[in-house]
């Protein structure tokens, strides 16, 4: 996972749309009581709340002690740990696991969809949601435009998420042993919140594109990238970032 300073409390303020669609996607988890739910990628925990007022004995993991120590500090009688989603240490644990917004943060995809397999119980259902092929590609597309424009092309980086399409997902899935039972890649165009909407995002989100940058250098890549995405991604006085989600429900079969 690219290094991200994540910063509760900004992404509560500024970026909670991140937990408000994901409340869409609980609607294919169609959580239980009693059942045993992980929650990859909880971040401040409001998803894990959501299910868990099914009945449902939900575990919210987070990479991010930040987002842990928030999620613990607002749901006090809910369980929370920090987990590395490469690292999974389950066996079996879980009637479902559940994961919104996260999946695209992570490199070895493969560690991760072994460790999804291997935490469900046989007959267990994986519900996630992320990123796919496409996500916010105008952002990206504006910041190595920008970094073009600059001469600094050879220095930023934007390659660093995972987008991918449902064949190529599918067959990740498929190889760990998951029965896939439904995959849906659609348009979520996600308005960004007050005039500095996309500039916010880009420093809170991309943070990891300027690495290799001087702080002079990275914050004209991000002014020049949002002056680029202005005419068409700034609508009305509001900013909407071009999002594409993954949305795929697979099973472990039954023994
Ligand atoms: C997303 O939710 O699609 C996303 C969020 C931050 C960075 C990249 C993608």
């Amino acid at each position: 996972m690219p290094e991200i300073a994540w910063d509760a409390t900004l992404y509560d303020k500024q970026h909670h749309f991140v937990s408000d669609y994901g409340a869409d996607v609980l609607q294919w988890l169609a959580p239980k009581a009693n059942e045993h739910i992980l929650d990859v990628g909880c971040g401040t925990g409001q998803l894990a709340a959501q299910i868990a007022e099914s009945g449902a004995i939900v575990l919210g993991t987070d990479a991010s002690a930040d987002m842990v120590a928030n999620a613990k500090a607002t749901y006090p009688t809910l369980s929370f740990e920090v987990v590395d989603g490469t690292k999974l240490p389950y066996q079996e644990n879980f009637d479902a696991i559940f994961s919104n917004a996260t999946f695209h943060w992570i490199e070895d995809q493969n560690a991760l969809a072994e460790g999804l397999f291997k935490s469900l119980k046989p007959g267990g259902r994986l519900v996630a949601e992320f990123g796919g092929k496409g996500n916010v590609k105008s952002i990206t597309d504006a910041i190595t435009a920008a970094a073009e424009q600059l001469g600094l092309s050879n220095q930023v980086i934007t390659n660093f998420w995972f987008f991918p399409s449902i064949s190529a997902y599918t067959t990740l899935l498929e190889t760990k042993g998951f029965e896939v039972e439904q995959a849906w890649l659609f348009d979520r165009p996600t308005k960004l919140l007050g005039e500095e909407g996309m500039y916010v995002w880009i420093n809170q989100f991309a943070q990891h594109a300027f690495k290799n940058l001087n702080n002079e250098q990275a914050e004209s890549i991000k002014n020049l990238a949002v002056e680029i995405l202005k005419p068409n991604y700034y609508i009305n006085g509001e900013w909407v970032a071009d999002y594409k989600r993954l949305r795929i429900k697979a099973n472990k079969p039954k023994a």
